[in-house]
């Protein structure tokens, strides 16, 4: 049983396998947050402190209580205006004006498994899944909020989300609706945050906690580039190896918001959910509202120890179980060709793909519509048969009379300014009245909120899918959505739009799922601009970055490995010099970076020299062998962050220790330098591992403890990878 109610002690117990999540609704009925951590059998809320603060005011009813503040005592879901000055987890306006939310415990009750999270995306049930739903009310308001804990012993996960009911008589406007808020009595964290840009996503930054907030977030209509929905706060000596780390992700792709705050007496509270920027939802006498979930991990195995528990909760529970195969190994037209292709172009490209041992072709952006350019087009899903020179069926089937799949790019969510979609629908874009909108790769985005919209574009698509062979499908996003305006709402309900644009695109995909059960879609915005554990429900990988510069990849592909597996990462051999950077780097390096990842390439094989083609044979070979390994293995960032600029070191062992996978990749080569030692992790002390390639034969204990020195790069960027295989599983 992983989930208790102590009855006697009132004490909600979460349990995992290594962690302890314990609340309790005091004698006022506040439900306060009394431990997250390492398991221990202990009733933790001897924890809960409290003084006389001052300034921090007390509730009526304890008002001869001056050390009883809400301002002071650790909450599981704050409310707001009544005393606890703390970022808040729930706004409400209600019908009087009044802005003040003061939840009290209203009653508990334990479930077996957990049900879904209707028209958005979540984290699937295991059969160890246990779910606790805490009932607190806002009785003068009318307000109800379910708070729902779906705990996932083996993985170290607790995954929670809220349903606000309206059940008072008139309507309410919700201002603010956390989807967790997680209050530590004590600790001195580092917060790490993954912020970027377009062509560099996802990158760490690890900074001590101050006094006061700080938040990372997205107003962008997307859970965008430029901060990831995932933060960390860990004890400011954790490193990759060792120390206490928290991890919070959203299971969302909109708009979101990190609050981290460290109050007057150095408590820390940690919001997440939906920005409240621009946000207002009007809930009728009976409405709910469900917000999006948030994954929850603890680990004290340090930075790697919580990057595994969140791998493995996307891969076993968020990304379908029926992803969970070898991919195919694709060849995909746009950095090869750009706009710039006919049927032929196309199919030479495949052919020499299958010839490298490649599995599919992937037709980027330009087939459709009029699109030589990224000027027109978007929205008109109609094939351009006389750019192609055939039909999409005619193409696909030739492409699967060569043994290889057949996919496509799309841009669902998106409309040109010159297309035949805006030309007839003008009020199907976001704009604002009377406003020019802001444009962005001279496009606009398309109003997901609205149900003919969505039912439209998935008409479109739908069309496109039945007439050819499509087992694939690139689903792109280009631009930050402005002017959130939808002509189909009243005035009183454009604090909806940005959400319910999001329930639209999960609603599109929902359907298109439900259709093609086998079709594989493949997240991209622009690169990585929404790589998020919502697209990863429907989508079991996502285009890591527009920047496919090897070197660039490495921080890349690094930053995205602190909460989403390998197996989730689109990367690409591209072309050197490369497109982004023009920078130089071997095929060797760009192989092997790509394949800590899904694995495809993005060059025109017209001008792959033979030398070249058999490399990527040999490397289309390795991945093959390696990929199981790979997708399904254990990840290991084997260089601390800023600890050395010379290299950087990777691994992949797999579940049963039997093999591993060593990557590095050298950076900044010295003269007259050190060695780069490498110590693995997660082998078999006992067991013999021999190197392949070679006779040289070390134990597990001897490779985890003393190491390899990795010394066969000696240029910049130089690459090597080392296979070490248990001589029993060899045989
Ligand atoms: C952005 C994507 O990230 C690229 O891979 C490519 O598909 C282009 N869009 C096409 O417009």
């Amino acid at each position: 049983m992983s989930i208790q109610v102590n009855e006697r002690t009132g004490v909600f117990s979460l349990t995992t396998a290594h962690t302890l999540y314990q609340m309790k609704a005091d004698s006022s009925g506040v439900l306060l947050h009394l431990y997250y951590g390492q398991k221990t059998d202990e009733d933790m809320s001897y924890l809960v402190r409290t003084a006389d603060r001052g300034f921090s005011g007390n509730p009526y009813e304890m008002r001869n209580e001056r050390t009883y503040s809400l301002d002071q005592l650790p909450q599981e879901y704050s409310g707001s205006g009544v005393g606890d000055y703390r970022v808040s987890a729930v706004q409400v306006t209600g019908a009087n004006g009044s802005r003040s939310v003061d939840l009290r415990f209203a009653g508990v009750r334990t479930e077996k498994g957990r049900k879904a999270l209707p028209g958005m995306p979540f984290v699937r049930e295991s059969d160890e899944t246990e779910t606790l739903i805490v009932t607190l009310q806002d009785k003068v308001i009318g307000l109800e909020a379910e708070l729902r804990y779906h705990v996932f012993p083996s993985q170290d996960v607790i995954v929670r989300s809220v349903r606000l009911l309206n059940r008072s008589g008139q309507e309410m406007v919700i201002r603010k609706a956390a989807s967790a808020c997680l209050d530590f009595p004590f600790g001195e964290y580092d917060v790490l945050h993954f912020h970027g840009r377009h062509c560099m996503e996802r990158i760490p930054e690890r900074m001590p906690l101050p006094r006061g907030v700080v938040s990372f977030g997205s107003r962008r209509g997307m859970s965008s580039h430029h901060s990831n929905p995932f933060v960390i706060l860990c004890e400011r000596h954790a490193t990759e190896k060792s120390g206490e780390c928290y991890g919070a992700m959203m299971v969302y792709s909109g708009n979101h918001l990190e609050e981290m705050e460290v109050d007057q007496v150095g408590g820390v509270r940690l919001v997440s959910g939906i920005h409240p920027d621009g946000f207002a939802w009007t809930l009728a006498p009976g409405e709910a509202f469900e917000t999006p979930e948030v994954i929850l991990s603890f680990s004290a195995q340090g930075l790697n120890g919580l990057s595994r528990q969140y791998h493995d909760i996307l891969r076993q529970q968020v990304i379908a179980a029926r992803w969970r195969q070898p991919r195919p190994v694709l060849i995909n037209s746009w950095e090869a060709a750009y706009f710039d292709f006919d049927a032929e172009k196309i199919l030479n490209f495949a052919r020499a793909a299958r010839e490298m041992g490649m599995e599919m072709l992937v037709l980027d952006d330009g087939w459709f519509g009029k699109r030589d350019d990224d000027s027109s087009g978007l929205g008109d899903w109609v094939v351009n048969e006389r750019k192609l020179g055939c039909s999409m069926r005619e193409l696909s089937d030739r492409v699967h009379e060569m043994g290889m799949k057949f996919g496509l790019w799309f841009e669902p969510e998106m409309i040109s300014e010159d297309s035949d979609l805006y030309r007839a629908h003008p009020d199907w874009a976001l704009t604002d009245p009377d406003r020019k909108p802001v444009m962005s790769r001279n496009q606009m985005v398309l109003d997901m909120s609205r149900e003919d919209v969505v039912d439209y574009i998935y008409k479109a698509m739908c069309a496109v899918l039945d007439e050819a062979r499509i087992e694939y499908v690139k689903w792109d996003f280009n631009r930050s959505v402005a002017n959130v305006y939808s002509h189909a709402l009243p005035a009183n309900r454009q604090g909806e739009v940005a959400h319910r644009f999001m329930l639209g695109t999960y609603r599109l995909l929902e359907r298109l799922e439900a259709r093609y059960p086998d079709l594989m879609i493949e997240g991209c915005s622009g690169g990585g601009g929404r790589f998020d554990a919502g697209m990863l429900f429907y989508c079991p990988q996502i285009w890591c970055s527009d920047d496919t510069d090897a070197v660039e990849r490495l921080e890349i592909q690094r930053g995205t490995s602190y909460g989403y597996p390998v197996s989730a990462m689109g990367s690409h051999v591209s072309a050197s010099p490369n497109h982004q950077t023009g920078r130089i780097v071997s095929l060797n390096t760009r192989g092997i970076v790509a394949q800590s990842g899904t694995f495809g390439i993005e060059l025109n094989p017209e001008k792959l020299s033979e030398t070249e083609k058999d490399s990527i044979r040999e490397q289309v070979r390795a991945y093959h062998r390696y990929q199981e390994l790979i997708a399904d293995g254990t990840y290991y960032r084997l260089t601390e962050l800023d600890e050395n600029r010379d290299y950087v070191a990777w691994m992949i062992t797999s579940r049963d220790g039997s093999e591993a996978l060593v990557s590095l990749v050298m950076t900044h080569v010295r003269a007259n330098s050190p060695f780069p030692y490498i110590r693995l992790q997660g082998l078999l002390p006992g067991e013999t591992y021999q190197l392949e390639g070679t006779d040289r034969c070390f134990t597990g204990a001897a490779l985890m403890h003393g190491g390899v020195a990795v010394d066969q790069a000696r240029e910049d960027y130089e690459a090597v990878q080392l296979h070490f295989v248990s001589t029993r599983k060899k045989g």
